[in-house]
């Protein structure tokens, strides 16, 4: 693959996207054994840029870019010049002169990853921009659906997408990779919190959604922190509505249906304590595949810096 940057699903090949989900099956093999660790990467640095709060993303970026045998480096936001006005083209300039390769950024501003990436010759890997994209969350996503059915495509399969879809750039990611495979999407939340045009079927009722047939379940979070006026009544009418409470566990556990959830959840909102340890909850297979998943990106990005060729 000859590309520098990660910025999202839509920009891949077709031929770009099937060999980052077939190089992930190959780096799971890796962290399997009892050395987890290879030296593709020894010499490169990764930088961590994260202007927004991240525990999966961050830390799994992190243990990716080891077990490929990178440097890491975390930029703390709080105590860099940033908070003296420093400027990102200089702030990235700076730690490009210190060699760095890689840098993961996650940003509350859509499109923020792009500008970053036309300023620097590291390999922009986007870890969450706004309510755009999150390109490693769907790559790990679609891994862990074809691991689980172990299928390599996703044709026939029906995936219901659940909760707060305009205000998350997982939803739109994910949609987008599960499309791209053959998977049917559906969405499905209170009216407020659904798009006004999309391409995909929308329910706004729980008895129609699961009518629809879905194979997977793939729970969001409600975004409290992205709403500027309330968009539903209260956590518990949700729970009540759309929430996978016990009672809805047994229907979704007798058809089969897999449960997914990119995390963090609100327990007792769009999840039950019972719905997170179902036995087809596929909550921390995700977790664990989306090392998988980053160190696939991370050996297929080629960044254009002088110590990346020499
Ligand atoms: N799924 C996800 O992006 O989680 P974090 O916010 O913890 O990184």
């Amino acid at each position: 693959m000859a590309r520098k940057d990660l910025l999202d699903i839509s920009s891949l090949t077709d031929e770009e996207l099937m060999a980052l989900l077939d190089n992930t099956v190959q780096m799971k093999d890796i962290f399997t054994r009892s050395v987890k660790k290879v030296p593709t990467l020894r010499g490169r640095t990764v930088l961590m840029l994260f202007y927004e709060n991240s525990t999966r993303t961050s830390t799994s970026f992190e243990i990716a870019a080891k077990r490929l045998s990178a440097d890491v480096t975390n930029f703390d936001i709080g105590s860099s010049s940033v908070k003296k006005g420093e400027s990102i083209r200089e702030t990235i300039e700076t730690l490009e002169a210190m060699r760095c390769e890689y840098v993961v950024v996650r940003h509350p501003m859509a499109g923020f990853a792009k500008t970053l990436a036309s300023m620097t010759g590291m390999s922009v890997i986007n870890a969450g921009d706004g309510r755009h994209a999150h390109p490693t969350q769907a790559l790990l996503d679609a891994h862990t659906v074809r691991e689980a059915m172990n299928v390599t495509d996703l044709k026939g399969k029906r995936i219901l997408i659940a909760g707060d879809i305009i205000h998350s750039r997982v939803a739109r990611s994910t949609s987008t990779i599960f499309t791209r495979l053959g998977a049917e999407v559906a969405f499905m939340g209170p009216g407020s919190l659904l798009p006004k045009s999309e391409p995909f079927p929308q329910f706004t009722n729980y008895e129609d959604a699961m009518a629809w047939g879905p194979d997977v379940m793939y729970l969001l979070r409600v975004q409290m922190e992205r709403q500027t006026a309330p968009l539903y009544p209260s956590n518990g009418e949700y729970h009540k509505l759309y929430g996978v409470t016990t009672e809805r566990l047994r229907e979704i556990s007798d058809k089969g249906i897999f449960l997914m959830h990119p995390g963090p959840f609100n327990r007792g909102v769009e999840i039950s304590d019972a719905a997170v340890c179902y036995e087809r909850s596929l909550i921390n297979t995700q977790v664990e595949n989306g090392v998988a998943a980053r160190m696939s990106v991370l050996y297929a990005l080629k960044p254009e810096v002088a110590s990346f060729h020499a």
